[in-house]
């Protein structure tokens, strides 16, 4: 088989991906290892930064989006037991972000692919890469228990933190940035109106939670815990406890509803350069993995397809490969400034034991800097709904 770009993963990357090929009449296969019923339950994130929605809905896949989608023009800091506003449109040229969960951008753009009678196919395994300094670099997989090889002209590695793209750039070539931190996120989706209007990020001694939703009857809730936590020690009750211990306030209380999903993540700060070898671009969580805290990881996986789309179109129409040798230099760009911005937000909001009494003032202090500074509140903004440029 052959054809012009062949996508490894059907994520939030590739499945964007081959939509904005598609819009250009360029040709692609994904190819996916899990089943579509499963990329379609996998709770994910759910906070779009404006320009990214505008991408969805400019490409036609952002129908359902701009009816569902829930605009926010602002977030809440809580800390100290007091919550602060911060007017992200008001601070960020009328910017907002959209509520819209990662599992819904999914589903609409597998509707759209498969209503189209375009090649997605899941459940393949045995998927591996070759001939990357080729001209004809090709994706081996096995589906239907028969194995292929797919030839193509470029290959998108957007198969996620643990696919096999970037392990089949050679060591020699890739260079690895890292941080782990010793927290991890325990998450709920629970079948409750969210009872606040806005995202509340707490800081609080017994560790960081967070108020969210993903739509006017359900609420999507996180507590800061172990990375390994083990979830048998957190039957509904606890969590819910907790959550209450750690966003509640005077004169307000959570609301609890039935628990529709509960899971552990763990959380890392990780860059791979560059995001090409030879004719194998990687886009999204193949290339790096932002910490939760800042909602950076959907939006930063669909900025490298913008991107990837974009250098593409301008090669097949024009022949110019200037576009893909930038590629990486610049998605690298944005890609460290939401590393930055997600690990700064991690830092001042999470409890780490390690820093002791020193690092809790050095928080509260930098909490109370950015909700009465003018300038701190408005990096913050226009970090959390997207720079114009970077
Ligand atoms: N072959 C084919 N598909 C694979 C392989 C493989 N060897 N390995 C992984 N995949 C698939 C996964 O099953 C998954 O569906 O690649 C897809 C990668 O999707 P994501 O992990 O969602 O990554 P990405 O599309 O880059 O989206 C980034 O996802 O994890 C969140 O916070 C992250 O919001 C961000 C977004
Ligand atoms: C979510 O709603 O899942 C969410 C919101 C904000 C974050 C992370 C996750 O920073």
């Amino acid at each position: 088989m052959r054809t012009q770009v062949g996508i490894v993963g059907a994520g939030p990357a590739g499945l964007t991906l081959a939509h904005l090929l598609h819009v250009m009449g360029i040709e692609s296969v994904i190819l996916e290892h899990r089943s579509r019923d499963y990329i379609e339950h996998r709770v994910r994130a759910g906070v779009l930064e404006h320009a990214i929605a505008e991408l969805l809905v400019d490409a036609g896949a952002g129908d359902r989006l701009r009816r569902e989608g829930i605009v926010h023009h602002g977030i809440e800091l809580q800390f100290a037991g007091e919550r602060h506003r911060i007017p992200l449109s008001e601070l960020a040229d009328g910017r907002t972000i959209v509520i819209y969960g990662q599992t819904e951008v999914v589903k609409d753009l597998v509707a759209l692919r498969l209503d189209a009678g375009l090649p997605l196919l899941f459940e393949v395994s045995d998927v591996s890469v070759d001939a990357l300094e080729s001209e004809r670099p090709i994706v081996r997989y096995t589906h239907d228990g028969e194995a292929q090889v797919l030839e193509c002209d470029v290959i998108a590695g957007c198969d996620g933190f643990h696919g096999i793209c970037r392990p089949s750039i050679p060591t020699t070539v890739l260079r690895e940035f890292s941080r782990e931190y010793d927290f991890g996120w325990l998450g709920i989706l629970a079948a409750v109106a969210p009872s606040n209007d806005e995202l509340v990020y707490a800081h609080h001694e017994r560790g960081f939670a967070l108020l969210s939703l993903r739509s006017p009857e359900l609420s999507r809730l996180y507590i800061q815990c172990r990375p390994d936590e083990d979830l048998d020690g957190w039957p509904d009750e606890r969590v819910w406890e907790e959550l209450q211990i750690r966003l509640g306030l005077d004169g307000w209380t959570l609301a609890e509803g039935r628990v529709l999903e509960k899971g552990v993540t763990g959380m890392r700060s990780y860059v791979a350069e560059p995001m090409r070898h030879g004719r194998l671009f990687l886009a999204g969580d193949a290339a790096h993995i932002v910490p939760p805290t800042g909602a950076k990881g959907l939006n930063l996986a669909l900025h490298d397809v913008q991107v990837l789309a974009d250098a593409l179109g301008a090669w097949y129409r024009t022949g110019s490969q200037a576009l893909l040798d930038a590629y990486s230099t610049e998605c690298l760009r944005r890609v460290w400034r939401a590393e930055h911005f997600s690990w700064w937000m991690t830092s001042m909001l999470h409890r780490a034991d390690a820093d002791g009494d020193f690092g809790l003032r050095l928080q509260l202090s930098q909490l109370r800097y950015v909700t009465t500074s003018h300038a701190a509140a408005t990096s913050l903004a226009e970090n959390y709904v997207g720079l114009e440029r970077v």
